[in-house]
This record gives structure tokens, C-alpha cells and sequence, in this order.
């Protein structure tokens, strides 16, 4: 990709209970300020969920039998899912907390469960974003990239601060190689020589479609879902 002059319309879902003002915001910043420099035009739409109506997952698996939420058009999910359909770039970003990322990324991650059925966002590329004070980022950094993946987001890579004091972080140069890193990877276009996913989201992914495959599971239990993948195998 070249990135002078490049429109990229970037949306960013946020579980930063502190939204725009939070270290977490500073490391999306940080990125987007790259990219500019890079002579790229980004734009960014940030959904901070704090700030939204975004309902809890009732747990009906309506999505994945029927394919519509049952709380569909009375929040703002659906929103959320809209745009990041039109995103050239997703980013999802989060604090660690307690050994994980906070309940409000998680919710929107809950209510957006059939993304990660129906590989929604296939191809797409994207980043995570985790601000911290340095405790537990191995465990969480593999679940965002596990998430975003099994979603069909090529993650390019990841932005990992460790703030102390607000908007401060202790691992600065960290965080420019980990942007430097994202930004090669989008001028070079690796990820496609890499297939874009890992080893572990190809297994998921196999795994998911033998589920599948046996009907009389799939059908009763998934049924948006069963189809989806029995249109994918016919395409294939
Ligand atoms: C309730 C709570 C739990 C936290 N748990 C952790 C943790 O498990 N590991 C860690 O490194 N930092 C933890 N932190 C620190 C935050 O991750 C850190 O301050 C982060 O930069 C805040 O980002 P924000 O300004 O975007 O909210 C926790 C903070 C709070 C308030």
C-alpha cells in the first residue's frame, strides 16, 4: 500500500472507561499522527463505548440461529457494525484490567459474537491497542489478536504502552518500533505473503467449519451460521 495521499478511514472501538482523555486513546493517536507523517490522509471514527448505548448480550444466540440481535435497533451496536463494515482499518483498543480487557470492550466483543461465526470483517486489516501498567499484556495481547482474527481481521500488529502517570508511558521506544513496525507491514503488504492469519486461527477456523458440517448440530443450534458456511464451501 502506498501510503502518501492514501484515504484510510479508520474506526476505533474503545474500552477505555476514561474514552478520548485516556492513556489508551493516546497510544490510537500516537498512530494516527504516524500515519499523517507517513503523507497518509487517515480518518478517524472512534466509538468509545463508555460513552454509547451499548446494551449486555441476552445470551439468545438469536444472531447466530436468525442472523438479526434481539436488541437490534435499540442501541447502538448496529452502528458500530456499520461502520466498522466500511472501515478500511480496525482498531480495538483497550486497558488491561484485572489480567484482561475491561468489561466494556468485552460486552461489545459479547454482543458482536456472530462476527466471530461468520468471519464478518474477513480481510480486513487491523491493529490492537492496549494501555497498561505492565501486568498481565501476554495473556490479553493473544486474546485481542484472537478475537480480531477470528473475526478475519488481518492483524498487522499491536501498539503495547505501559503508562505510570497519565499519557506517560515507561516503554516509549516500544511503542515507536511497535508503530514502525504496523506501518512496514502496511507499505510492504506482508500480511499476504503470510496469508494474513496465524496458525492458530487456521486450526479455529477448521475446526469451526467441521462443526459446522455436521447438520444436524449446525442447523437446529446455528442456523445463520450453518448457512453462511455451506455457501462458503460451495464457493470454494
Ligand atoms: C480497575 C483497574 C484494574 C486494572 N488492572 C490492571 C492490570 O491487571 N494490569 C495492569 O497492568 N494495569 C491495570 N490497571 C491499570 C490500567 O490498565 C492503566 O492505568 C491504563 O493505562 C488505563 O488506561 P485508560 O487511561 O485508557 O483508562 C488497572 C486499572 C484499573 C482502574
Amino acid at each position: 500500500m502506498i501510503l502518501k495521499d492514501a484515504k484510510i478511514k479508520i474506526v476505533n472501538v474503545s474500552g477505555s472507561p476514561h474514552g478520548a482523555i485516556g492513556n489508551t486513546q493516546s497510544l490510537v493517536k500516537k498512530f494516527v499522527e504516524a500515519l499523517e507523517k507517513k503523507g497518509a490522509q487517515p480518518e478517524l471514527v472512534n466509538h468509545f463505548i463508555v460513552k454509547e448505548h451499548v446494551e449486555e448480550c441476552r445470551g439468545c444466540t438469536r444472531c447466530m440461529r436468525k442472523g438479526s440481535c434481539v436488541m437490534s435497533g435499540k442501541d447502538e451496536v448496529d452502528q458500530i457494525v456499520s461502520d466498522l463494515l466500511a472501515a478500511d482499518f480496525v482498531i480495538y483498543s483497550s486497558p488491561i484490567y484485572v489480567l484482561n480487557v475491561t468489561s466494556l470492550m468485552k460486552k461489545f466483543f459479547d454482543r458482536t459474537a456472530f462476527m466471530t461465526h461468520r468471519i464478518v470483517l474477513e480481510h480486513k486489516l487491523g491493529i490492537y491497542v492496549l494501555s497498561s501498567q505492565g501486568l498481565g499484556i501476554d495473556n490479553v495481547s493473544s486474546y485481542m489478536k484472537s478475537v480480531m482474527e477470528a473475526e478475519g481481521v488481518n492483524v498487522l500488529g499491536h501498539i503495547e504502552g505501559t503508562a505510570i502517570f497519565h499519557n506517560q508511558f515507561l516503554n516509549q521506544e516500544e511503542i515507536d518500533k511497535n508503530i514502525e513496525e504496523i506501518i512496514t507491514a502496511m507499505e510492504t503488504e506482508s500480511y499476504k505473503e503470510e496469508e494474513g492469519y496465524s496458525e492458530s486461527e487456521k486450526k479455529r477456523r477448521e475446526k469451526f467449519a467441521s462443526l459446522m458440517d455436521q447438520e444436524d448440530i449446525s442447523k437446529k443450534l446455528f442456523h445463520e451460521d450453518y448457512k453462511y458456511w455451506a455457501q462458503r464451501k460451495e464457493k470454494e
